[in-house]
């Protein structure tokens, strides 16, 4: 196995560079789940889940993967695949993908963490079948905003208040992690919906990452990966905005698939929503 993969990325050297196998490795779960080529397999089972992360940290770019999600009655199951730094201020930006019984719907489960903080959870189902197909999930990260897209539709947006306070990840530099793992406590309904081990092992199939985005390399990246260059293409004024055809996207989207928003969860945080929501989010 080890020398035929080795023939390959001698052989190809200038393409497999850019491949998931050149650029994420296995961190938990490794025995039962592969990485070969531009393919990662992620494999839940009784025994254990699993996760990938990239070898590399960026700070703004575009962090793109094709994912097919676990078919049949994935129920209790979560599929992470998210950008974190480290530490207890950690920054974090988030797709998690939760199982259901078979036919009915996923969520995806979207939230955003800055300086340590998070609890912005958005929600929406998809609206297509999200284990038929590999679908493209990418983060566009850059100094005003932060932008999930799926299949190039926007469905969310978080831009940068930092000026008025509000904490913004442009400072520390995020590596990409990817899991497969048994959440039954909570996923489904609540938690009410336990794994069905008879339909296991579950499997996700993840392919193409690419990170056309600055690669990190410590505190001084923070001001490098800001810089107007033309090389940065990210802080190009394009993409300090959405154009109002992108708009006219994340309103559908949002009108028609969301399903939670903290921002209207009045209840859950007592009255006293987050101070972003006041603000214009788009
Ligand atoms: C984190 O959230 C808490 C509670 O909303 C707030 O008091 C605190 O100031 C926040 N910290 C930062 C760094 O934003
Ligand atoms: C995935 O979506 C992003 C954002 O729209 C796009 O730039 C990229 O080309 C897409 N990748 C693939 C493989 O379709
Ligand atoms: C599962 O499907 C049902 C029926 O469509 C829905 O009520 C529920 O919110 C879905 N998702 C989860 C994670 O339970």
């Amino acid at each position: 196995m080890i020398l035929f993969f080795t023939a390959i990325i001698a052989f190809h050297q200038d393409v497999v560079d850019a491949t998931i196998s050149k650029s994420m490795y296995m961190n938990w779960g490794a025995h039962q789940s592969v990485i070969s080529g531009d393919n990662l397999q992620l494999v839940l089972d009784q025994y254990s889940g699993s996760g990938a992360q990239s070898k590399r940290a960026f700070l703004f770019g575009s962090i793109e993967m094709l994912i097919k999600l676990v078919p049949g009655n994935s129920a209790g199951t979560v599929t992470a695949y998210y950008l974190s730094s480290t530490g207890s201020k950690h920054d974090e930006i988030d797709f998690e993908f939760l199982g259901n019984v078979s036919g009915q719907p996923f969520i995806i489960h979207t939230n955003i963490y800055t300086q340590g903080n998070g609890s912005r959870e958005q929600q929406f189902y998809p609206w297509f079948d999200p284990t038929a197909d590999f679908h493209n999930y990418t983060i566009h990260w850059n100094p005003t905003e932060v932008v999930w897209y799926i299949d190039s539709l926007p469905i969310r947006v978080f831009r940068n208040y930092e000026n008025e306070g509000i904490a913004y990840p442009n400072k520390q530099g995020m590596r990409t992690y990817t899991s497969l793992w048994n959440a039954d406590n909570w996923a489904t309904r609540g938690g009410l919906v336990k794994i069905d081990w008879k339909s296991a092992p579950f499997i996700a199939r993840l392919s193409k990452f690419r990170a056309r985005a600055c690669k990190w390399d410590g505190p001084v990246s923070a001001s490098l990966c800001a810089a107007k260059t033309l090389t940065n293409w990210w802080t190009s004024p394009v993409y300090s905005r959405l154009s109002d055809a992108k708009m006219g996207q994340l309103k559908w989207v949002r009108d028609n698939h969301m399903i939670y928003d903290y921002c209207k969860d009045t209840k859950r945080f007592n009255g006293q929503l987050p101070p972003e929501c006041f603000k214009q989010q788009f």
